[in-house]
């Protein structure tokens, strides 16, 4: 997935805001320029600092014709104003190096301002996050890891790096984070961070109920709407407890706890487990709600050969997850249920997401219709109705998944 079409560069959300990157030298300096369109996309202004280094691998105009206002060369003390290392420091809401090289990560831990981009960041006073990229011995190295340890004791927000075989053939960590990672961690700087100390539940993506040993019974889910969830409530300083169903492979904050399933039986196994610590749970999978008992338990592949006409599937019931642990709640936990409906319109949605929502014990019910000619499952989009424990309820408009997430983690704060 390209990051200009992953989650929060479509959210109006940090419009207006501004960010600062500075690019060193590192042979993942390219990768900058995607990082920037992301933020663009997202409606953020950004200014850029190209180190000297930087310059080996891409050019400062490309920067500046990808809509970067201004972009600084490290030509300091040269045709820069003189002032220039004190300007993103008045005006950014957050300071971004990526990638940073093993030298500009040294200047940083120093404090040093031997370069622009390092004069800049010592007369920053904003949240920093810094991307390391490098070959994985340098990574290792004791005197990088010193200088990493020093940053992060100062409380600047490290994207840690890949394992994978880097530009030069070696292989270990070293290689630069993937870049949504690097975007969300950036945003997650400049969200309020009204989430703090919250352990989040989140259920999602479809399950798989097996009827032979290849053969499945399941749901078009994509899970993009537990994931848009995921990383807002992570955005706002939670921790994120993923219980992800099968196919759901968006990349993840390399934080986040991500329990694979395929089952609703494994679901509920493992989210029984975590729920006890958690303080919300939102419960957004699709899941299915029988299972076929398997033929010959699952151990071989059902025969066509001499089945002429209709054949049966036994179904049973699978547990309700939610409603388990709706039962076994403490009060002080929240729940944010979703329930997909098809209905002939949004109104009428609203009274079965009423009932619903008392039925199933939430705090908080989000209802979309699966109507045919308008599913949300896999869109960007969701057009939900919503109603709390007392029965009040809204129609919100069509919006973009990851805005309905971030509203819903507003609502539910205050449920
Ligand atoms: O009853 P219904 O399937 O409409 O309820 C939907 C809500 O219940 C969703 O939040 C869904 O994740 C959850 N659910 C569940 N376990 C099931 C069925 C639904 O957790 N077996």
């Amino acid at each position: 997935m390209s990051i200009t079409e992953t989650f929060f560069t479509e959210s109006a959300h940090f419009a207006g805001k501004h960010v600062h990157l500075a690019v060193t030298g590192s042979v993942a300096a390219y990768k900058a320029c995607e990082l920037l369109r992301a933020f663009k996309k997202a409606g953020l202004y950004v200014s850029v600092t190209v180190s000297t280094g930087a310059q080996h691998f891409v050019q400062p105009k490309l920067f500046e014709a990808l809509g970067a206002i201004p972009v600084y060369t490290d030509s300091f003390g040269g045709t820069e104003d003189c002032f220039a290392h004190l300007e993103p420091g008045t005006r950014a809401q957050v300071f971004v190096v990526a990638p940073a090289s093993a030298n500009a990560i040294a200047s940083l831990a120093q404090g040093r301002c031997d370069r622009l981009f390092a004069a800049q960041a010592l007369a920053y006073a904003g949240p920093l996050v810094i991307a390391p990229a490098m070959n994985p011995k340098m990574y290792a190295h004791p005197a990088l890891q010193q200088n990493l340890k020093t940053l992060s004791e100062r409380g600047v927000m490290i994207v840690k790096p890949q394992t994978g075989v880097s530009a030069c053939g070696d292989e270990g960590e070293g290689r630069l984070a993937h870049l949504a990672e690097i975007f969300w961690t950036s945003l997650k700087a400049l969200a309020l961070q009204d989430m703090t100390g919250l352990d989040v539940l989140i259920t999602l993506g479809p399950t798989r109920e097996h009827w032979d040993s290849v053969r499945f019974l399941s749901n078009p889910s994509s899970g993009r709407m537990g994931m848009s969830l995921a990383l807002a409530s992570w955005m706002r300083g939670a921790k994120v407890h993923l219980v992800q169903g099968p196919g759901v492979e968006f990349p993840t904050p390399q934080d986040f706890q991500v329990v694979p399933v395929q089952t609703a039986k494994e679901m509920y196994q493992a989210a029984r487990e975590l729920w006890p610590s958690m303080d919300i749970g939102m419960f957004c999978a699709a899941v299915a709600d029988f299972s076929p008992v398997p033929y010959q338990n699952g151990k071989s592949k059902f025969k066509k050969q001499g089945v002429t006409g209709p054949f049966q599937l036994t179904l049973q019931r699978n547990p309700d997850i939610l409603l388990e642990l709706a039962n076994d709640r403490r009060p002080s936990q929240k729940i944010l249920a979703f329930a997909a409906e098809t209905t002939p319109d949004m109104e009428s949605l609203v009274n079965l997401a009423q009932e619903k929502c008392k039925q199933k014990h939430a705090d908080l019910l989000v209802a979309n219709r699966v109507n045919p000619e308008e599913t949300t499952f896999g869109s960007l989009n969701n057009q939900v109705c919503v109603v709390n424990a007392k029965g009040c309820g809204e129609i919100w408009p069509l919006l973009n998944k990851t805005e309905v997430a971030w509203r819903l983690c507003t609502w539910l704060l205050q449920a």
